[in-house]
């Protein structure tokens, strides 16, 4: 096989085993988030990363090649550190859980976004015009998963700054012996 069409074809299996994972991983996350928009965002991506699997089977096609996945080390890393980041969530309170969750979920995105940038580029070199089209197509997805992400963190940002600077006022205007933080552990679902 030509040297770049066999780069392209590994960077996919790479990617086919990457998103297979996260078929897997996304479920988890969407349980572990508190704020309903966080888990929203979760549902919502795990139905385009089962889009994600099936398009890059059609480019294998397109290929004449087998949709075989070969093992994607950082994909597992990741997830495997979101998983520990559920882990730790259960004794965090719940907006710090779901900051910390759309932490590691946005380096996955990050990953992604890099992998697809990568194959796009390189099915284009090699003229699979349509195999850059649906390659597009998950990178945009891949895309607005990230900005979704941004975007559901910032109240989230916003309530805890606020809820730090309520905090440290507390402190300030609260006897020393009766100083207690006033931030109250929600309850845990
Ligand atoms: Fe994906
Ligand atoms: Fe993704």
């Amino acid at each position: 096989m030509p040297q770049l069409k066999e780069l392209f074809v590994e960077e996919l299996q790479d990617l086919l085993h990457a998103e297979t994972q996260l078929v897997g991983a996304l479920p988890k996350m969407a349980e572990a988030a508190h704020d309903p928009q966080l888990r929203q965002a979760f549902e919502k991506h795990l139905e385009q990363t089962q889009g994600h699997v099936e398009r890059l089977k059609k480019v294998f096609e397109l290929m004449g090649e087998k949709a075989q996945p070969k093992p994607c080390k950082a994909m597992l890393g990741l997830v495997e550190e979101g998983q520990e980041t559920i882990e730790e969530g259960r004794d965090k309170e719940p907006m710090a859980a779901d900051l910390a969750l759309i932490t590691a979920a946005q380096k996955i995105e990050h990953y992604e976004i890099s992998g697809y940038g990568t194959v796009r580029g390189l099915a284009r070199q090699l003229g699979e015009l349509e195999a850059a089209t649906l390659l597009s197509h998950t990178l945009g997805e891949e895309e607005s998963a990230d900005f979704l992400l941004t975007a559901v963190s910032k109240p989230l940002l916003q309530q805890a700054s606020l809820d730090e600077m309520g905090a440290e006022v507390n402190l300030e205007t609260t006897p020393a012996s009766s100083s207690q933080p006033r931030r109250k552990k929600a309850s845990s679902k």
